[in-house]
């Protein structure tokens, strides 16, 4: 259980967000011209399984093992590429050679990291010998306004790489990450601000796309009241407010994340703490990414907080990767093993489990709505039926 006991503090309103700040596409957050159904997305990720499977059959088992093994690396060349700054130089055509001479780093080892990159189908090499970029090393540019930049530099952490080194199939009640890092994950967030920062920005990126998702996938009032707990910097609920132009919302967060809240003139910071209490009196209420770092008990304490502030015709959105059956989406199953090495006691739950979750806090699951991302948005509302408190 968490044992923070901080009270609710209000923090001044910010400022309004500079004048002319375009509200954010689907092309800056996603790279798609406009944002498919949910179901769309499910349909291209089983046809992505479908082909993946395919060329999986067709390799030898120790070339499979060896594929698996060289994974390690992915991470890694992903990391370098951004470190030499990549990204940012190779905005044409360019021989590896010259791009080594822009970026002042050895052309043999960088060379060879470009062409694990290529084979990777990160880069592109033309009939010249020249190295293209491509939407993915435009994406990674650290001034892209759809930010993913933060999730390599958030994975590139000592404490990341530390932990998740530790994961193993021993289930243990420990977290995994205290154990390697000695505090639990955002305890040692508030005594490493940088990196704390880093990771708020890998949050954000995420969040703008759910921002995106939820506005095109929900139904919403003409004039919504959000409240975003645990919503990070707020660039989610920014999202949100920029689609909607009659909404106002506050994002709720821990004190030190609150702090470095984006601007927005309809857009409230109010930091505490969401396994004391909840602020009362919007109409939706969000958890996006939040009960997946969290054990059932954890996540009961912070969803009975929300129902306790939620009026009576209120709803409750929470984002969460879905558990299948058959785990077909790589990113769903990956955030779950990210939880297992990072939190104690958090995890991906299957639409199931946040029907029983709701229940156990007198909510109702209305439905589990797919979103492009691959996660679902489950709507909860006030049970009816006498199954809750
Ligand atoms: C995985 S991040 C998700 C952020 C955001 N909702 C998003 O999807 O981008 C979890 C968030 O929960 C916040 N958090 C952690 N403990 C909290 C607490 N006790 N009360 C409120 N927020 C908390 C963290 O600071 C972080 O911003």
């Amino acid at each position: 259980m968490s044992t923070r006991s901080d009270q609710v503090i209000d923090l001044p309103v910010p400022t309004a967000r500079p004048a002319g700040a375009k509200p954010l596409s689907a092309a800056d957050v996603l790279g798609i011209p406009a944002l498919p159904p949910g179901a769309v997305a499910r349909g291209g990720t089983r046809i992505r399984a479908a082909v993946s499977r395919t060329a999986d059959q067709l390799a030898m088992p120790p070339v499979q093992i060896l594929e698996g093994i060289f994974g390690l690396l992915d991470h890694r060349v992903l990391v370098a590429l951004c470190e030499a700054g990549v990204p940012e130089a190779l905005d044409r055509p360019m021989t590896c050679d010259e791009l080594a001479a822009d970026l002042g780093v050895d052309p043999d080892r960088l060379n060879r990291i470009v062409r694990y990159a290529i084979a990777k189908r990160w880069l592109r090499l033309d009939r010249q010998n020249r190295v293209r970029p491509t939407p993915f090393t435009k994406f990674l540019h650290h001034d892209h306004p759809g930010g993913w930049r933060a999730w390599v530099e958030f994975a590139a952490g000592d404490e990341v790489i530390r932990a998740v080194g530790a994961l193993s199939a021993e289930a243990t009640d420990e977290d995994g990450f205290e154990r390697v890092n000695g505090s639990p994950f955002f305890e040692w967030m508030e005594s490493h601000p940088a990196r704390w920062s880093v990771f708020d920005a890998a949050m954000a990126a995420g969040g703008r796309m759910h921002g995106l998702a939820l506005a095109s996938t929900l139904k919403w009032p003409s004039a919504p009241t959000i409240c975003d707990v645990g919503g990070g910097t707020g660039d989610l609920l920014a999202v949100l407010l920029d689609r909607f132009p009659a909404a106002t919302g506050m994002v709720f967060d821990l004190p030190d994340v609150v702090a470095r809240a984006v601007d927005h003139e309809r857009l409230v910071a109010t930091a505490g703490d969401a396994f004391v209490a909840v602020p009362k009196g919007f109409d939706t209420y969000l958890l996006v990414n939040v009960l997946h770092d969290w054990s059932d008990e954890d996540s009961l304490t912070i969803l009975g907080n929300v129902a306790d502030a939620l009026p009576a015709d209120g709803r409750v959105i929470v984002v969460d990767s879905e558990q299948q059956r058959v785990p077909r989406d790589t990113l769903g199953v990956g955030a779950d093993i990210l939880m297992a090495a990072l939190t104690s006691g958090g995890r991906e739950r299957s639409v199931r489990d946040f029907e029983r979750l709701g229940q156990q806090c007198g909510l109702r699951l209305v439905k589990a709505h797919r979103l492009v991302s691959g996660d679902r948005a489950y709507e909860l509302t006030r049970a009816t039926n006498g199954t809750g408190s």
